[in-house]
């Protein structure tokens, strides 16, 4: 039986989605069906079938009650709507869902592990927040909480560890071991962030097992939606800081997302890890999660917003939030690399191409525009003297315009959203450098109507951004201070 909250909500998303119409959504990139949503949760293969659940709040554009809303796919691109799953109507969630992982058990049914927020009143009068880990068990499409949750509580932290900032658990199934570990960010005794193991034979019963990293207060406070999986003979953990401090790694003030990547022996459970780096350089990325594919490859999805901006939308907005495509990961020289998953290719089409053209002042190129396009560009000096920036523009016009700017001498790249549709007083660019290849530089631009992702030499550093620019302002200029030879490729891009 489904709860009245479940029930509603989903009425409630059945009839407010009508209102809105595919061509004011993006076309590749999930959103909710209406209202709000976050962090991507239980990104896991199901059934044969890619599935992506998040947080959501469908009744408003501001964060609220979390339920998990719900979607699957067979090539990651083409996402099908699936009824919410979770809503907080339990005594151990009734504050809210709040993110988690998912998982395909050996009898075939989708284990759902999530953080049940509760409050409760205290005697002096005020309410403490609690978190534990609960689990809900579905069948791809109806998904049932256990009544023995919560299945991990403060009884499993270990010494310091708080009960208030204890959640999202990311699950995976340890083969050689025939059991489930899980990774869950939790606020340390000196007020920073640490990720604890858990270990379970059937997903009801958790044991603590260690304290796998920690911030010490280096690397920002509380750490957020962890993630730690094998990667190319390494081991990688990606963790959420907040309240970070700006550091030569290229981390900003506030929240952000960061990858350790290291060494994991799997007997001891020590993790050997170094300096973590950015997973994407941009302006709005927070909370990814990953799966891996049938064929092996590490995908990785992101909630394409910062909280910093999150109260910045357009107006009259029905649906705001929206996840980043699909990335590939893989590690060369030590870093972390990204490319939007392969399966975009076969969307591509109505391909322009221009090899070596001489950009010196700024120009458009025939065929170059649209807000739904895969765009790789190669850039190199077109003689001795070089050039002193190269700049290209998109979603342009008149009045509008995305800045994307690269100044050899400095080895910096700079966006800037200034002017691309929200006159609201938040962060609108980033600076950050690039690996120096003397003027030379390779960039895929991909947008989808409301965002751009930018990869840089083949997926070396990303960045994400939201932009929310009329339609209609969907011309792509080129720039140069000095001379520049461009290869130019352009796609537009078709579900
Ligand atoms: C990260 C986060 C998670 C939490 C969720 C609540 O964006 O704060 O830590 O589970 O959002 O919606």
């Amino acid at each position: 039986m489904e709860s009245n909250a479940l029930q509603k909500a989903q009425i409630y998303e059945n009839q407010k989605s009508t209102c809105i119409s595919d061509e004011d959504r993006p076309v590749f990139h999930v959103t909710g069906s209406v209202g709000w949503i976050n962090d991507p949760n239980g990104f896991s293969v199901y059934g044969g079938e890619y599935h992506l659940f998040f947080q959501y709040h469908p009744y408003s554009t501001s964060w609220g009650p979390m339920h998990w809303g719900h979607v699957k796919s067979e090539d990651l691109l083409h996402w099908q709507r699936l009824p919410i799953a979770l809503a907080p109507d339990s005594p151990w969630d009734a504050f809210g869902c709040f993110s988690g992982s998912g998982i395909e058990t050996p009898d075939g049914q989708h284990m759902l592990l999530y953080t049940g927020v509760r409050h409760e009143p205290s005697e002096d009068g005020t309410v403490r927040e609690f978190q534990t880990q609960c689990i809900a068990i579905g069948d791809g499409v109806h998904y049932r909480k256990l009544s023995g949750n919560p299945v991990i509580t403060a009884a499993q932290l270990p010494a310091g560890g708080s009960s208030v900032d204890f959640r999202d658990p990311k699950i995976w199934w340890e083969k050689a071991e025939s059991c489930y570990y899980a990774v869950v960010g939790n606020r340390a005794a000196d007020g920073s962030g640490s990720i604890l193991l858990y270990r379970s034979e059937n997903g009801l019963q958790w044991e603590f097992i260690t304290i796998l990293a920690a911030s010490r207060n280096k690397w920002g406070r509380m750490w957020e939606c962890p993630d730690f999986f094998p990667l190319d003979g390494r081991q990688v953990l990606i963790v959420n800081p907040q309240e970070m401090a700006p550091s030569e790694q290229g981390f900003h003030p506030g929240d952000n997302t960061a990858c350790f990547i290291g060494d994991y022996d799997k007997a001891s459970h020590h993790f050997a890890y170094g300096h973590p780096q950015p997973v994407d350089w941009g302006i709005d990325f927070y909370a990814p999660q990953t799966l891996q594919t049938p064929d092996g490859r590490r995908i990785l999805i992101g909630w394409m917003q910062s909280w910093a901006s999150a109260n910045a939308k357009p107006k009259d907005a029905l649906w705001f939030g929206q996840m980043t495509l699909p990335r590939e990961l893989s590690i060369q020289n030590g870093r972390l690399f990204q490319t939007p998953v392969r399966e975009l290719d076969a969307c591509r089409c109505n391909p322009t191409v221009y090899r070596s053209v001489r950009i010196s002042e700024n120009q458009q190129l025939d065929g170059i525009c649209g807000r739904v396009v895969d765009l790789t560009l190669d850039i190199r000096p077109a003689d001795a003297q070089g050039y002193s920036f190269f700049q290209f523009t998109v979603a342009e016009s008149s009045r509008y315009g995305t800045f994307i700017r690269y100044t050899p001498k400095t080895g910096m790249v700079s966006i800037d959203r200034s002017r691309s549709g929200l006159n609201s007083d938040i962060v609108h660019s980033r600076e950050f450098p690039v690996a120096d290849r003397s003027g030379c530089l390779k960039i895929r631009a991909v947008l989808d109507r409301f965002s751009l992702e930018l990869f840089f030499n083949d997926g070396e550093q990303a960045a994400s951004l939201t932009l929310y620019t009329p339609q209609s302002s969907d011309s792509i200029s080129f720039e140069a201070d000095g001379a520049v030879l461009l290869d130019v490729e352009k796609y537009s891009l078709a579900l």
